[in-house]
């Protein structure tokens, strides 16, 4: 496995690979790897001749006052679990060579982006659209790979790829959770041992609005009230949101139609954390 530093090293590598003829698997992350991205560096691993993991902490995602530079950084450990799952290169770009001082260009979506965490966090999408692109454009991937975990940006990234016409294939892939239902996520490290506890009403609230919504119940009002209560109770979490939206619009909606996202933002003391379930009738 190799640890690919500069943006032109990475281009041409990929350049090289595809005059070869294989096909280039493309899992991005900000590191700090866990059995989220794990998963996807093996879905990744199966689909394609060549995998790549780029690690990046992107800055141009992060609002001001959020956790940019507290961001868990390790690039040894997170070589270590790319090189046992069988990753080819890591692309782990500098942030002056991915956004040189002159940098100008960015990819701003519309509607998609408005609700949820696009509603809490502005600008993130933009930054996220921006990177991805560049990824894309660096690594020339055939598939990429995104967690259902981060539910809008994947439908987010699934509607960039479709209006720009990228040539890539996104590929979703499930939610990952620690034994106890919590969603695994690198944020789940700022926890302390009691907030890791009382992070277990995000998981508990989604198990119980699935099972709602599996038993009949269609009311987005009567669904956040159900999901809203068992998060209250708990006094460590503080609800950001609690949403129903389309499942491919990102639009809130009333009554949970054919294809529903039931998504949530809750803080944990200080940590915010997300979780989500995608319903899709039949
Ligand atoms: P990051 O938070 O590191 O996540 C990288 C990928 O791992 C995302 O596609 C995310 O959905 C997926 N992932 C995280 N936790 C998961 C879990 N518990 N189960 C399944 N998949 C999980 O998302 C980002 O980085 C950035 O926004 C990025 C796309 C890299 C752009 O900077």
């Amino acid at each position: 496995m190799e640890i690919i530093r500069t943006v032109a090293d990475m281009k041409a590598r990929a350049a090289a690979w595809k005059a070869e003829g294989l096909s280039i698997g493309l899992v991005p992350t900000m590191g700090s790897l866990h059995e989220g991205h794990e998963s996807l560096m093996d879905a990744a691993r199966a689909a394609s001749d060549r995998v790549v993991v780029s690690v990046f902490v992107n800055p141009i995602q992060f609002g001001p006052g959020e956790d940019y530079e507290a961001y868990p950084r390790d690039l040894e450990r997170d070589a270590r679990i790319c090189e046992r799952h069988g990753v080819d290169v890591v692309f782990h770009p500098e942030v002056d060579d991915m956004y040189a001082p002159a940098h100008n260009t960015f990819v701003v979506m519309e509607t998609l982006t408005d609700s949820l965490c696009g509603a809490s966090r502005p600008g993130h999408f933009r930054g996220v659209c921006t990177v991805v692109t560049k990824l894309f454009n660096i690594v020339q991937p055939h598939r990429a790979f995104f967690g259902q975990k981060d539910a809008q940006q994947l439908a987010i990234i699934k509607r960039m790829v479709a209006d720009l016409n990228m040539n890539v294939t996104v590929v979703g892939c499930p939610i990952v959770r620690e034994a106890d239902g919590l969603a695994k996520s690198s944020r789940n490290a700022y926890l302390s041992a009691e907030e890791r506890q009382a992070a277990l009403v995000l998981s508990r609230a989604i198990f119980a609005g699935k099972a709602a919504v599996e038993a009949g119940e269609r009311d987005a009002a009567a669904l956040k009230a159900l999901m809203g209560g068992i998060i209250e109770a708990e006094p460590l979490a503080r609800i950001d949101y609690v949403e129903v939206v389309d499942g491919v619009t990102m639009q809130p909606t009333d009554a949970i139609g054919a294809m529903a996202l039931v998504a949530m933002a809750v803080y944990i003391g200080s940590t915010r954390l997300i979780d989500n379930f995608l319903y899709e009738e039949g």
